[in-house]
């Protein structure tokens, strides 16, 4: 698909414009049906979640797991995109009228959507998220100075670029989990919430997905080999984490097993299978394919440098022969 020209995007953008009273807040959750598509939690890949789980505990990890993922999308653009791009506004400002539109498009929407998230989260437990936005995400010291440091050099440290190109791909493709376990007679119906949440979300999500790609062409292709390595390698350190699960998702299967007191014996167990999830296990694959990120894996497979690092890295991502071969 060719990529339209940031004028098309900003005016795509204002033809798009919604507001959140669209959303249908005034019915609250479904507090009987799962949040969130099964298939991309990591307990679902797990034998424990078919022969030690039952169907309310299913529900619980699928609810638990859905408030997380909210929390990842406000953190991801309130405390990270946002202040970054913020960062890069002067810049775009000298290069090009357009860019710095859809730049400052993307931070209105992206200001919309943690309001989205938040009260979301803040309907599905009020106890919770009336007091933080955050329950599982917690940011140790040194994440928080990288972000803090990204804002100020957003140019220099940009590896931020391929993390926002990524992680907006993949809002496009939870989405379309969502429409298939909505249409799917088989598996269980999600929450109308969370399901339109995730609709509007994906709108402007894929103009998003547009504007990583102006920003790859305008700063990560332009640095320095120096400053391309560099970055290349921060990169890969941060899919690294990534793609192992760690704390949040062992701190939801905790708050899964102290609720359900049935399952206290079984944390253990369920955190050990949950961690296995990595390498080339269902979950990564469900979870970081190339149906899952089309544009993300070509523009990959297009850089040697970044294909190789990131092969290394994300193990369910196997370079196309064609680029191989060019
Ligand atoms: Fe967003
Ligand atoms: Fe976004």
């Amino acid at each position: 698909m060719t990529l339209p020209d940031l004028r098309t995007i900003a005016e795509n953008a204002q033809k798009d414009a919604y507001s959140i009273d669209r959303i249908q807040w005034h019915k609250g959750v479904d507090s009987q049906r799962h949040y969130f598509p099964e298939i991309l939690t990591p307990l679902y890949h797990c034998a424990s979640y078919r022969t030690v789980l039952d169907d309310s505990d299913r529900k619980l990890y699928n609810q638990l797991y859905a408030q997380y993922i909210s929390e990842q999308f406000i953190f991801l653009e309130d405390r990270f995109l946002c202040r970054v791009v913020e960062g890069l506004l002067p810049w775009a400002g000298q290069v090009s009228w357009d860019l710095k539109r859809c730049l400052e498009i993307f931070l209105e929407e992206e200001v919309k959507h943690t309001e989205m998230f938040r009260r979301l989260n803040r309907l599905c437990n009020p106890e919770v998220y009336g007091q933080s936005d955050f329950r599982f995400l917690q940011l140790r010291p040194l994440e928080n100075k990288l972000i803090e440091t990204m804002s100020k050099y957003p140019k220099a440290l940009n590896f931020w670029i391929w993390i926002a190109l990524l992680f907006e791909e993949k809002t496009i493709d939870c989405f379309t989990h969502y429409r298939m376990q909505q249409r799917d007679d088989q598996a269980q119906k999600v929450d109308p919430l969370h399901y339109q949440v995730h609709q509007f979300h994906m709108l402007d999500e894929a103009r998003h997905v547009q504007i990583d790609e102006h920003l790859l062409h305008y700063i990560f292709n332009k640095a320095n080999p120096f400053v391309r390595q560099m970055n290349i390698a921060l990169l890969k350190k941060t899919m690294s984490n990534y793609t192992n699960l760690k704390r949040a998702n062992i701190m939801i299967l905790e708050q899964l097993c102290q609720v359900q007191t049935r399952l206290r014996s079984q944390v253990a167990r369920l955190s050990d299978e949950v961690r296995a999830q990595n390498g080339q296990a269902d979950y990564q694959v469900a979870q970081y394919s190339r149906k899952n990120f089309p544009k993300t894996f070509s523009y990959f497979d297009a850089a040697p440098d970044v294909r190789n690092a990131m092969r290394k890295v994300i193990l369910t991502y196997h370079p196309q022969e064609e680029s191989l071969s060019a």
